[in-house]
C-alpha cells in the first residue's frame, strides 16, 4: 500500500507530561483514519508533530518520504485546526483565495473548492454570517486547495448537528476517494457514524487500539445484551431459569459473553411458549470506545 503518512514510535514530552509515548500510525493514500481520544490524549500534539510545528523527542515521521515541516512536506499536507476562526468581514471566496495563494495553487481552484463543499452560493457573503456547519465546510475548502496528499482535520465535526456532520463526512469521503489520505480527530466513536476506514484510539499519549470498527468491536470482546420478553404469567419462571434483571414485569435482561451466546439461546428456546420474543444487542460504539479509553480497562491484546 502507498503510505502517505508514516509515524513510527513518536514521543513528545512537555516537562513532566508525556503527551505522546511511542506512537506509530500510518495512513495510506485514499484512506480515512479517525484518531480518537479524550481531551488531553495527545491528538493535537500528534498533528503538530506531523505538521512540523513541534519536534518529536524520539521516533520518526515521514510524509510522502519527506520530513515534517520541509518544503515538500508542507506542500503535500493541509490542516484544519481545532476551533478555527476566520476574519468575519471576509467572504468565503476571499478566505479560500488567501489560502490558495499561500499554497501557490491555481486561482481557479478556489471556485471549485467552494463548489465541492457546497458553498458556491454563499461564496460572496461575509463568513461572519455563516452557520457553524458552513464555517467548518469553509475550513474544509481551505484544506482542499493545492491538492494535498495528506489532510489533517482536528475535531472538525465537534459541535455540528447530525445533518451537517453527515454532509461533512460525505465530503471527506469524496476527497479521500480522489486519493487524499485523511487523518481526522474526534472525541467520540459514535460521532464517526461508521464513516472512516480505520480508527486509532489514543489514551494518555499511547495508541491503545488501531483497526476497523469491526476489529475493535471484536477485540474489545464485550458481552452482548439479551432481552427475553415473556408472557406475563411466565415471567417468574423465565427469570428463575435465566437469571438477570426483570424489566417492566414482562421482560428479563442479562449480559452474555459472546462465546456463550448459542448455549444461552438454546436454553431460551427450551422455554417454549413462555417466551414471546428475544432481542440481542451488541455493545454500542460508545461502550467500545469507553472500554479502550478508560483508565481501568483491561485491554488485553487490543492493537
Ligand atoms: N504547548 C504545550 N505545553 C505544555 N503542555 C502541553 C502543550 N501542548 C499540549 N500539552 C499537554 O499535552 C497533553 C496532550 O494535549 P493535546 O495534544 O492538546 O491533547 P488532545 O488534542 O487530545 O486534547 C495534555 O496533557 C496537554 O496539557
Ligand atoms: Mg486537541
Amino acid at each position: 500500500m502507498n503510505m502517505v503518512l508514516l509515524t513510527q514510535n513518536v514521543s513528545r514530552r512537555f516537562k513532566d507530561i508525556e503527551a505522546l509515548k511511542g506512537v506509530s500510525l500510518d495512513v495510506a493514500a485514499g484512506e480515512k483514519v479517525a484518531l480518537l481520544g479524550h481531551n488531553g490524549a495527545g491528538k493535537t500534539t500528534l498533528f503538530r508533530v506531523i505538521l512540523g510545528f513541534l519536534r518529536a523527542d524520539d521516533g520518526h515521521v515521514c510524509i510522502n518520504g519527506q520530513p515534517p515541516g520541509s518544503r515538500l512536506a508542507r506542500r503535500d499536507v493541509s490542516y484544519l485546526p481545532e476551533a478555527v476562526a476566520f476574519p468575519k468581514m471576509l467572504t468565503g471566496r476571499e478566505i479560500v483565495s488567501f489560502y490558495a495563494k499561500l499554497k501557490n495553487a491555481d486561482a481557479d481552484e478556489v471556485g471549485s473548492a467552494l463548489e465541492k463543499v457546497d458553498l458556491a452560493e454563499a461564496a460572496d457573503r461575509r463568513c461572519g454570517g455563516y452557520s457553524k456547519g458552513m464555517r467548518q465546510r469553509l475550513g474544509l475548502a481551505q484544506a482542499i486547495v493545492g491538492n494535498p496528499k495528506l489532510m489533517l482535520l482536528d475535531e472538525p465535526t465537534s459541535g455540528l448537528d447530525p445533518i451537517s456532520r453527515q454532509r461533512f463526512y460525505e465530503l471527506i469521503g469524496e476527497i479521500a476517494g480522489r486519493g487524499t489520505a485523511v487523518l481526522l480527530s474526534s472525541h467520540g466513536l459514535s460521532e464517526l457514524e461508521l464513516k472512516t476506514d480505520r480508527v486509532a484510539i489514543l489514551r494518555k499519549g499511547e495508541v491503545v487500539a488501531n483497526g476497523s470498527l469491526a476489529e475493535l468491536q471484536r477485540s474489545a470482546n464485550l458481552p452482548i445484551r439479551i432481552r427475553v420478553r415473556s408472557n406475563s404469567d411466565h415471567v417468574e419462571s423465565v427469570h428463575s431459569r435465566l437469571g438477570g434483571e426483570r424489566v417492566n414485569g414482562e421482560s428479563v435482561e442479562f449480559d452474555c459473553p459472546r462465546p456463550d451466546k448459542m448455549d444461552r439461546l438454546s436454553v431460551i428456546s427450551q422455554l417454549g411458549k413462555a417466551v414471546s420474543d428475544v432481542d440481542i444487542s451488541s455493545p454500542s460504539l460508545d461502550e467500545v470506545y469507553r472500554y479502550f479509553s478508560s483508565d481501568d480497562a483491561d485491554r488485553g491484546d487490543a492493537t
